[in-house]
């Protein structure tokens, strides 16, 4: 098989097959490519039949900008010569988004289930034109479509990404391009978030205050920051949203994520403020009190407001990341606890969510909300959108209720393409193993995430793209045989279309993957992988940036002591992606048995059991792979160092603190010696002096000296501080402890 692809490739790049057909993403269904071309040219008619003024007038605008054409949308026109023809058959699928494109060389016919049928075949049809099509001004090209059949439909009915525009605000203009980018690659869905602790950003006309307080942060410099859409902004987004059979749906936070709001309106809160528009990322608890009947009032009014700019059937309330530190403090919602006989403050939080849940139901609206809205009981007619993995969607369809996945391992575009890739997208099953034929039905589809924090306006593309072409295909086709190859070969040719369509893409994958190997005699290798194969590797290891003229990595490095590994890429002569780097530090239980008598997280391995004993140091960065995730738990780990004659007086270990992320420096480290392995006798103890206060992202490594020791077990003990102090934006919720090395000295 590989040699025929090989052939075909050849063949292909000798001109054998003279025109290159074009290719498509995501791959329709079914498709036969026959010999002969269809031209667009200006005597073309576009005809249509039916209700399907608005799918054609799409079309002639869309044509007539880049080819200088006048195409008219005629109503059951008569058919000249060489039409564009489109109709709607519900006849042809159950699937309302079916349709079915025939090319001949004398004629185009599309045939939707329904006009949003029609409107998916379109940007098929488009996708069958030269680039240039979606260009903005005349060009000049010969508009030739190949002759060819296609029928298709998508797999998945919700096929979303969400726009964070709180964290960064953006404008209108932008979200109008977005819509338009969904569109072309069959999307269906903009799941909106608009509410957050860092900006409220929808007009609400009985609660100014919203926007004119919300809206608005003082940022650390003094700067304000924010902006907010308007009602008319609003609809005008909506109908065009509408006009591409894209849903808007709404996300309005609750109960947390709502600092903004209680900015706004602090009587809303469980302490009464005041507060301001955080200006932090991560997760705070004040959150609407639970136990005050106006906040529901308050929430409802809201509410009533965004049911009526927003057609969509469905209204996303968030429900995520809710520390329950306030309501735990609060005479109100413990009162309300009481009264409703509610066990605990997460039966509370399903309280809260029901009540919204009734209300929403009454005006015909569906709720969704992120998996946390499970916990305490989940409401009725309530749709769970799984994030923490696919758990959440595991156990809402286990008990009859839709679920939509976007979970952290493959969906979240914020994170960089050291964790997720376009490969790992491709990669990518919304269905769960364990679902049954009636439970695989109820996953609805998924989503791809793009959260703010990181990311305003002009960064968005170079993380959507083109990680969302890969989601695309898997919840339109669902390719049962994911040939990444294949994709990726198209995805090379799909990107002169994204560059006329003005996308800032970003890249595939991480340009440089390094592995670390354990040689025989325990002495250490580095190997780099290029994310392509076509890529050169240049590296130093002194620190210094490389260039082209630094070293080309071709055989495995065998570093003999420290070292600061940097690496760029190179792609036909030019840089591409970021310098790779990472600190290598040799010592002496590099490599050797380290048993772990607590469990790290599944999210935060670091590589794995051998992870604290690799000599690869973790950057500031937490999710770089290095950093080995401990929650609640303490860390303990016992050397069995019988066969080595080890003399050591050192023990040092790597710890980060990012307390936005729930990341604490541990409270102390602690060393311990034995010769049986069951006594340990204590021989160092170092407390930590750094206050779990400290702000931002940094390392700290706790050191730990004593007199020379040869004992045949080492025991090595963080304790974490558990808790987020009470302090903290999170009091009370788990803390993490993270480690990237332990070094013994
Ligand atoms: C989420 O990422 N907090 C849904
Ligand atoms: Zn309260």
């Amino acid at each position: 098989m590989k040699h025929l692809t090989i052939l075909l490739t050849l063949l292909m790049s000798c001109g054998i097959f003279s025109q290159k057909r074009p290719v498509l993403i995501p791959m329709p269904h079914s498709l036969e490519w026959r010999t002969g071309q269809f031209e667009l040219t200006a005597k073309t008619d576009l005809l249509y039949e039916g209700d399907l003024e608005n799918e054609a007038r799409y079309l002639a605008d869309i044509l007539n900008q880049a080819t200088g054409f006048e195409m008219e949308p005629q109503k059951e026109g008569k058919e000249n010569k060489n039409p564009i023809l489109l109709k709607i058959d519900p006849t042809i699928e159950e699937n309302k988004e079916a349709y079915q494109l025939k090319v001949t060389t004398e004629k185009v016919t599309l045939i939707g289930a329904s006009p949003t049928g029609v409107f998916r075949g379109i940007q098929t049809l488009l996708q069958l034109l030269p680039p240039a099509i979606y260009g903005k001004q005349k060009s000049e090209e010969s508009w030739k479509i190949p002759v060819v059949s296609i029928t298709d439909k998508p797999q998945f009915q919700w096929r979303g990404m969400l726009l964070d525009c709180s964290r960064h605000f953006m404008e209108k203009d932008f979200v109008k391009r977005y819509i338009d980018l969904l569109a072309y690659h069959k999307m269906n869905t903009l799941h909106w978030h608009i509410t957050e602790d860092q900006g409220w950003r929808i007009e609400i006309k009985k609660y100014p205050k919203l926007t004119e307080v919300g809206a608005w942060r003082t940022e650390k410099d003094g700067t304000r920051y924010g902006g907010f859409y308007t009602q008319e902004e609003i609809k005008e987004i909506v109908q065009y949203a509408v006009d591409r059979h894209i849903n808007v749906v709404p996300e309005i936070e609750l109960p947390g994520h709502s600092q903004a709001a209680l900015a706004a309106y602090p009587e809303y809160s469980c302490t009464g403020g005041p507060f301001e528009v955080e200006t932090e990322w991560g997760v705070f608890r004040e959150i609407y009190c639970a136990g005050n009947d106006g906040t529901f009032e308050f929430l409802e009014n809201i509410l009533t407001e965004v049911i009526e700019l927003f057609p969509s059937p469905y209204i996303h309330i968030g429900g995520d990341e809710v520390p329950k530190y306030r309501w735990e403090q609060c005479a109100k919602c413990q009162k309300r606890m009481k009264d409703e006989k509610l066990h605990d403050t997460h039966e509370l939080q399903s309280y809260f969510i029901k009540r919204i849940e009734k209300f929403l139901a009454a005006n015909h609206k569906r709720l969704i909300g992120w998996d946390e809205i499970l916990e305490g009981g989940l409401a009725e007619g309530a749709i769970v959108q799984s994030w923490r993995g696919m758990n959440g969607a595991i156990e809402a369809i286990k008990t009859g209720h839709p679920a939509i996945v976007s979970p952290t391992s493959h969906a979240y575009f914020d994170y960089d393409l050291k964790s997720i890739d376009l490969e790992k997208v491709y990669s990518f099953d919304p269905i769960p193993k364990e679902a049954d034929e009636e439970q695989k039905a109820l996953i609805w589809g998924g989503e791809c995430n793009m959260w703010s924090e990181r990311a305003p306006q002009e960064l968005v593309d170079s993380k959507v793209f083109p990680r969302i072409l890969a989601m695309t295909e898997v919840l339109w086709t669902y390719p049962m045989a994911r040939d990444y190859e294949q994709f990726y070969q198209r995805v090379q040719r799909h990107y002169p279309r994204l560059k006329v369509m003005g996308v800032q893409y970003g890249f595939e994958t991480m340009p440089v993957h390094l592995e670390h190997y354990f040689q025989p005699d325990g002495s250490a290798e580095l190997r780099l992988n290029a994310g392509t194969p076509e890529l050169k590797l240049c590296y130093t290891l002194d620190g210094t940036t490389p260039n082209e003229q630094s070293k080309i990595y071709r055989i495995p490095i065998e570093p003999k002591d420290s070292c600061f590994v940097k690496v760029q890429a190179y792609k036909e002569g030019k840089t591409y992606g970021e310098v790779f780097e990472q600190a290598y530090e040799p010592h002496q239980v590099l490599g050797k048995q380290a048993d772990l008598l607590t469990t790290y997280s599944s999210h935060y391995t670091g590589g794995g059991d051998k992870a604290l004993v690799n000599g690869l140091r973790g950057s500031t960065d937490f999710r770089d792979g290095n950093w080995q995730g401990y929650q609640y738990d303490d860390l303990v780990v016992v050397f069995d160092l019988r066969d080595q004659e080890l003399n050591f007086s050192e023990v040092s270990v790597g710890f980060y603190q990012y307390n936005n992320s729930w990341i604490f420096l541990p409270k102390m480290l602690m060393v311990e010696v034995s010769q049986d392995g069951k006594n340990f006798k204590q021989i160092a103890h170092v407390d930590n002096e750094i206050s779990p206060k400290q702000r931002g992202k940094f390392l700290h490594e706790l050191q730990a000296k004593f007199s020379p020791q040869s004992a045949n077990y080492l025991r090595v003990t963080a304790k974490n501080i558990q808790y987020c102090p009470d302090w903290h934006e999170a009091a009370g919720s788990k803390a993490w402890l993270f480690v990237d090395e332990i070094l013994v000295k």
